[in-house]
């Protein structure tokens, strides 16, 4: 029986989460049953949130549950088909010209995901005798677009511009006719750290025809000027070829897209991005939530402020409990734990006292260097991230994460080693 063969090769793993469960060290799938932004409901219990991506606090912004509602009224709940068909609405080509100012480049393209952006326009923009340079921590989706691409993939070690430099010039000189892309992203998910944009801008010099691709999901809304992302914080707008952005984060919604100057070269993506013409547009509700969002960043500008505020107090008090956070300047900041099943231990006793920050583990970070990724938000109280300082503190001291306590963690923790594959669970039943 084909499905008992399958269910052989699913139990083993199915065992590992059901005794985890057991052993209430499996952090992972929890229902949230209500939601105030910066607070969650839990199993009946309230917990300030430290893990969302909910940078600017607008998922519950007034105005923007308005302009959501106003638009649901009007196109619906749903859009009933993909972009391409029947599913294309007005207020899909609006965002796309917003998004496109918004980054500072000519032309944007909207996909009903961040994950299917990357995908699809990835494996429409390349083929098989292309070289995709890729920073070893980039986000799973761009592998699995590199893959779809069928490229060469080529992985350098995350943020360093010498190794992505070498490996580019070999592989060049192997495939002298492949076009050239090095994809990183702006702000790493999992790092917190800042892409060293401008070093990998002047590998052109050597390469003229090389493209760079930024990945900014988490860089919107967050940095530079008004929130424009990675690469206006480096004044790098027309130094790179392709902005892509989710509306995941910051943008208090779900969607994506690819935004670029050559408006052919975006026109080609829209009609091949296997993503946006074989799935189901975004829903009117979450594109007016990306165009109400865009308009408080402008208007607002003091939630970026207050954003750079809590994290900076959040990072200071990460400093003096002696936490290792690595490079992170961002409202990412990753607590290093090392092994993963003691990152569950300490995710478990976080949760016991009231807070909701989840360990990452392979394949999002490097094998046996775990973390505890907590992110802030500009709505934060200054209470609430006293709170959380707090309670690390005394976790701190419970299971010796101060630097001074433990094995010298790797140099930067980050370089996961491997092209991001399935999730293991193994470490659950150490
Ligand atoms: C860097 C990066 N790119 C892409 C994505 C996918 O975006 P979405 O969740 O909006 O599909 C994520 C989501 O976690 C991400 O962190």
């Amino acid at each position: 029986m084909p499905l008992s063969k399958f269910k052989d090769r699913a139990r083993a793993f199915a065992d590992q989460v059901h005794l985890a469960k057991a052993q209430k060290k499996y952090p992972y799938f929890r229902p949230i049953s209500r939601s105030w932004g910066t607070e969650v409901e839990v199993a009946g219990r309230r917990l300030i949130m430290v893990g969302s991506n909910d940078y600017l606090g607008l998922t519950h912004d007034p105005q923007v549950i308005e302009a959501a509602s106003r638009a649901m009224v009007r196109w619906g709940t749903g859009a009933g088909g993909s972009r391409f068909l029947c599913g294309n609405l007005t207020l899909h080509e609006e965002l796309e010209e917003r998004l496109a100012a918004f980054v500072g480049k000519k032309k944007a393209v909207v996909h009903v995901t961040g994950f299917s952006t990357n995908l699809g326009a990835i494996a429409s923009l390349l083929t098989p005798h292309d070289i995709i340079m890729c920073d070893r921590e980039n986000h799973a989706s761009i592998f699995e677009g590199c893959k779809a691409a069928r490229a060469h993939i080529i992985p350098f070690a995350h943020n360093d511009v010498s190794s992505a430099a070498r490996k580019l010039a070999a592989a060049r000189q192997k495939n002298p006719q492949g076009l050239p892309l090095l994809i990183t992203e702006g702000v790493f998910s999992m790092s917190g750290d800042v892409s060293p944009l401008a070093d990998l801008v002047r590998l052109k010099e050597h390469h003229p025809d090389l493209l760079i691709y930024v990945d900014d999901a988490h860089g919107l809304g967050v940095m530079g000027p008004k929130g424009r992302g990675t690469a206006a914080y480096f004044g790098l707008t027309h130094g790179v070829d392709f902005i892509m952005g989710t509306f995941s984060k910051a943008l208090a919604s779900i969607g994506g897209f690819i935004a670029g100057d050559d408006e052919d070269v975006l026109e080609y993506v829209r009609h091949h991005s296997k993503t946006l013409i074989f799935s189901a547009a975004q829903p009117a509700g979450n594109a007016a939530t990306v165009l109400a969002c865009l308009e408080i960043i402008e208007r607002e500008p003091e939630r970026i402020e207050r954003l750079w505020e809590n994290t900076r107090r959040a990072w200071d008090g990460y400093q003096e409990i002696g936490l290792i956070s690595g490079n992170s300047l961002t409202p990412i900041i990753p607590v290093f734990i090392g092994p993963e099943e003691k990152a569950f231990i300490v995710a478990q006793d976080l949760f016991e006292h009231g807070i909701f920050a989840l360990p990452a583990i392979f394949p999002a970070v490097p094998r046996q260097q775990a973390v505890i990724r907590t992110a802030f938000m500009s709505t934060h109280t200054g209470s609430q991230v006293d709170y959380v300082l707090e309670c690390l503190h005394k976790l701190a001291r419970k299971h010796q994460l101060r630097a001074a306590e433990q094995p010298a963690p790797p140099p930067s923790f980050s370089g996961v080693d491997a092209v991001p594959s399935s999730p293991t669970l193994a470490a659950f039943n150490k």
